[in-house]
């Protein structure tokens, strides 16, 4: 029979790399806790239009990428509603902001999110089909704020901070404004014209895409074609002037607070509800597919699914580039246990056990041998999970001393069994 193997573009994550996602969450949380963002947890599956109202029907998101089904309930009768995998978290949040009139609180609410999300892309190193983001969100009606560029840059050095905070270092933050709805149809159509005369000397893609939806030929990365997408108009030029200052109002907060950044005028991002600013996070250890995250603002969307005015911004941070990111600076070492108890002999198994629920309620990481254990043959394995061993043989149990071998120093001290828990907490060898 053949074998099952996990579906294509989707891994099991094993330990000891769980731990290192285990952290990431944690490091978030805790900052996100800091900038006063509660979690919200919005369902996996949605209503397909939710998607093509907002991402759009012709990104390569909706159009190629989403894992849709017709479900048809329980009933011959029931209805067939079109439903989706979400390919990405900030059209469920608004959608849930416009559900609950989240805005008739008439504040700004700020969320973040963690979880799982789905798009049949071609997978490969930091591309899955199935991936996990960390994402956060703030929106409001007008008066609460939401369209402060304060907010733009808030978010921003947020983000800033999380990155220090989990030790990934050399990120470059790449910014544009994309300016409004109307700004952006204006760029459109000046591409088009642009293209018309250097399109059959580019790639295949460039030539459709010249035709489709112009703004896709900024992310071509053939290098042919480099030098002549250097000399299509810049979408600066086409923002009115009310783009031009929130833009300017953006940087100068980053200015003031110190976080560095780059324009990047080719930075329109994949998703039709951006307006302003845009902006992503890449990392030069990822090869191919380095952007660490992207966001920026959506100050139409809500009104996209039929909800109030509530102007927005956001980011979505890919989990799984950003593991890959840590293991490659090594910042990702698996922590090992603080001991490893091995019972010389069936006779004092029990007595283990009872050493190690001691030790364990005091806080210390425990792996707890057994009886089989062979002085030679298991040491190497004690040695890769813990950083000390304690061998606890019948005379060990009978005096209260135990033996204790610190793996890094080689060296081996008798310790009273009072004094253990101390003893295990010093810092020794890693
Ligand atoms: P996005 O740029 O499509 O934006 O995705 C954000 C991040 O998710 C990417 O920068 C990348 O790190 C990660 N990502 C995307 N696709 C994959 C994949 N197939 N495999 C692994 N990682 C992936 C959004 O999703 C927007 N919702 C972000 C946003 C929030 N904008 C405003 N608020």
């Amino acid at each position: 029979m053949a074998t099952l193997k996990a579906v294509r573009g989707t891994r099991d994550l094993l330990p000891p790399e769980t731990a290192l996602w285990n952290r990431i969450e944690a490091t978030a949380r805790d900052v996100f806790a800091r900038y006063n963002f509660g979690e919200i947890r919005t369902p996996i599956i949605e209503d397909t239009s939710l998607f093509s109202r907002s991402v759009g029907e012709e990104t390569d998101i909706v159009s190629k990428e989403m894992f849709t089904w017709q479900d048809r309930g329980r009933l011959r009768s029931d209805h067939a509603q079109s439903l989706t995998l979400r390919p990405e978290n900030t059209a469920g949040v608004v959608r849930a902001y416009v559900e609950h009139k989240l805005g008739d609180a008439g504040q700004l609410q700020k969320f973040y999110y963690i979880g799982p999300q789905f798009r049949r892309e071609r997978p490969m190193k930091g591309r899955y089909r199935q991936f996990s983001q960390i994402g956060a969100e703030v929106i409001g009606p007008p008066h609460a704020g939401s369209e402060s560029p304060l907010r733009d840059a808030e978010v921003l050095e947020m983000l800033a901070t999380l990155l220090d905070e989990l030790g990934i270092n050399g990120w470059t933050l790449e910014l544009n404004s994309v300016g409004s709805a109307a700004d952006r149809a204006r760029y459109n159509e000046t591409l088009r014209q642009a293209l018309i005369p250097v399109a059959p000397k580019m790639c295949e893609d460039c030539q459709r895409r010249a035709v489709t939806n112009p703004l896709r030929v900024l992310d071509c990365k053939v290098p042919e074609d480099q030098p002549i997408i250097d000399t299509l108009p810049k979408i600066a030029d086409s923002l009115d002037d009310d783009s031009k200052s929130h833009f300017a109002a953006v940087t100068a907060a980053l200015d003031a607070a110190g976080v560095p950044y780059t324009r990047n005028h080719r930075l329109v991002r994949g998703l039709d509800y951006y307006t302003r600013t845009t902006f992503e996070f890449t990392h030069g250890g990822l090869g191919a597919q380095n952007a660490l995250l992207g966001g920026g603002r959506y100050d139409g969307l809500s009104e996209a699914i039929g909800g109030p005015k509530a102007p927005g911004i956001g980011f979505a941070m890919g989990e799984d580039r950003l593991v890959l990111t840590l293991q490659a600076l090594e910042a990702a070492k698996p922590e090992k246990a603080d001991a490893y108890i091995a019972p010389l002999g069936e006779t004092v198994n029990a007595a283990a056990l009872a050493l190690a629920r001691e030790l364990r309620r005091g806080g210390l990481t425990v792996e707890l041998g057994d009886g089989s254990f062979r002085l030679k043959k298991s040491f190497d394995a004690a040695d890769r999970t813990a950083r000390r061993i304690i061998i606890m043989g019948e005379d060990e149990v009978a005096s209260g001393i135990l033996t204790v071998k610190d793996f890094s120093t080689g060296i081996q001290t008798k310790v009273p069994r009072a004094e253990l828990a101390g003893v295990l907490k010093t810092p020794g060898g890693k």
